[in-house]
């Protein structure tokens, strides 16, 4: 698939069949993210990959932001630096933002649904999953076969989000 064929037509997917994804595609996915940039290539994401039926129902349970069960979840966690500043929490944030796009566009030209999901308990997940101290969850990212894809939400026009040259004048293209 085209890239911006990819990017303009992945949408949030919340309704996914029953079919599992194959290891191949897990690892396509997950290979997606470990190219991503980061900053100053630090690389401090981790993926916590889950498919197990019983620790899925369990992630759902905390997390009120995901309404399907998908085929699997991926957990983005950044493993921080032990002397962490509040810039660096801002580099992590970005960087898994980063990677979780290239999961959901490498899992849409694959023909794999995918919704991320910021709203559930970081401290819950975090027992569920054994997650070290110094680790933390960040991100959810679901990923599923799906059936329907669903209409485009509105997008705000390019005049109103860009500028030229300084804040202010509308981009006009
Ligand atoms: C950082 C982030 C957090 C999100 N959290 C949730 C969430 O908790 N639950 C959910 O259903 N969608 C979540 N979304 C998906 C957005 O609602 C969705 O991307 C937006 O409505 C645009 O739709 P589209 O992805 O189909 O283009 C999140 C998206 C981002 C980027």
């Amino acid at each position: 698939m085209d890239t911006l064929e990819a990017i303009k037509g992945r949408r949030s997917i919340r309704e996914f069949t029953d079919e599992p994804i194959s290891e191949e595609i897990l690892t396509e996915i997950l290979d997606a993210a470990r190219w991503a940039p980061t900053t100053s290539n630090q690389q401090r994401w981790r993926f916590i990959v889950v498919t197990d039926p019983t620790v899925k129902e369990m992630i759902k349970k905390v997390s009120p932001g995901i309404f399907a069960l998908p085929a699997a979840f991926i957990v983005i966690c950044i493993e921080k630096a032990a002397d962490a500043t509040p810039w660096d929490e801002w580099t992590y944030a970005a960087d898994c933002g980063v990677a979780a796009q290239n999961m959901m566009l490498a899992a849409f030209a694959l023909g794999i649904g995918s919704c991320p999901a910021l709203s559930f308990a970081k401290e819950a997940i975090g027992e569920i999953l054994d997650i070290p101290e110094g680790v933390e969850p960040a991100l959810i990212v679901t990923f599923g076969h799906f059936e329907r894809l669903p209409e485009p939400p509105e997008r705000l026009p390019l005049s109103r989000i860009a500028h030229a040259d300084r804040y202010g004048k509308g981009w006009e293209a």
